[in-house]
Order: C-alpha cells, then structure tokens, then sequence
C-alpha cells in the first residue's frame, strides 16, 4: 500500500475536529509509517501548551513556529503528519506540502466539527462567546483553500476506523488516476 506514496509523507489538513489526529494515527499504522502531530511537535518545541504559546506570545508566535516545525517534519523522512487547522493556509507551508508530500483533506460539516470541538476546550479560537460563529467563518474562509490538497475525503459520524478506509480507498485511486 506504501508504493503509493512514492516514498512521500502523507499530511492531513482540516478544520478542528475533523479527525486528524486520530485518523493520522491509525492511518500511519495501517501503512506502517511513524506519525507526527504538528500541534504536540510545537508544544514540544516550545515547552508551553498551543493556549499557553497563544496566551503568552500570541497568535502569530505560534504560526511562525506551526511553519517551522511542519518544514522540518517534510524534511525528516517519511511519515504521517496530522496538521492544526490553520497549518495549510501558510502560503510557504502549502508550497512544501503540495512539493514534497501528499495532501488529504478530511472535510467534515458544520454540526460533526461542533459536536466535536464542545467536548474540548484546548482551542485557543474557540475561547470566544460565540464558536459557532467563528467556527462557520472557518469553514467559508478555509474551505476554498482546503480544496487545494490532493485528496478530499469526507469525515463523518463514524467510527474512524470507517474514514481509515476511505482515505486508503482514496490514494489507491490517486495513484491510479496519475500513472
Ligand atoms: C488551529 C487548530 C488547532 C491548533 C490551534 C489553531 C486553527 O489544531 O493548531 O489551536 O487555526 O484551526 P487542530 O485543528 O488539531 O485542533
């Protein structure tokens, strides 16, 4: 199933609560590659929460070291890489993906990405009176740039392990369709 890939990493985009961590991670086992997730490489790397870096250095501290770390994952091998939602709307950051890596969108709807997110309260964007209205204009300002990765896969009220499926249906028929 790896021949697919050609050697390159696979890297999931989406909005909060599409599933990409999950997804990544089982995925990166189904096709017995390592699994990174940008958000805990960048915790790691500054020593602070994604709440805490945006508390005390603010929001764009955090896409400065988002952009560096995803650069570094590209480079280190081949590997599952689960981004943060706003990872893929850096111009240089999409550059790198679409370069040296394969890009699956899990896109999910409005009512699966909230039901999602109001179980956890770890998201910085979301500590506002109003998600739902920050939440809609994610979706009407990152779709269009989403739409830009390799692979769209739907993300649903499933189990992951249904979306696991769908994703490898995905590439085989990516691969497929460019040889
Ligand atoms: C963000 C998404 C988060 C995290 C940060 C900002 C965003 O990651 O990177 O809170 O801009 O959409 P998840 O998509 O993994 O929740």
């Amino acid at each position: 199933m790896q021949h697919v890939l050609h050697g390159r990493s696979l890297v999931l985009i989406g909005l909060m609560g599409a599933g990409k961590t999950t997804v990544g991670r089982r995925l990166a086992q189904r096709l017995d590659l390592p699994f990174a997730d940008a958000d805990h490489e960048i915790e790691q790397a500054a020593g602070k929460t994604i709440p805490e870096i945006f508390e005390d250095y603010g929001e764009q501290h955090f896409r400065d070291g988002e952009r560096r770390v995803i650069a570094r994952l590209l480079e280190s091998g081949q590997q599952v890489i689960a981004t943060g939602g706003g990872a893929y709307m850096n111009e240089h950051t999409r550059q790198k993906i679409s370069d040296e890596a394969v890009s699956i969108w899990l896109r999910a709807d409005f009512d699966l990405l909230m039901k999602r997110v109001r179980r956890r309260s770890h998201r910085p964007l979301l500590q506002t009176a109003d998600p739902e209205a920050v939440m809609r204009n994610l979706i009407d300002e990152r779709y269009p740039v989403y739409a830009k990765a390799d692979l769209v896969v739907d993300s649903r009220d499933v189990p992951h392990s249904v979306i696991v499926k769908d994703v490898i249906a995905a590439l085989l028929n990516f691969e497929s369709a460019s040889r």
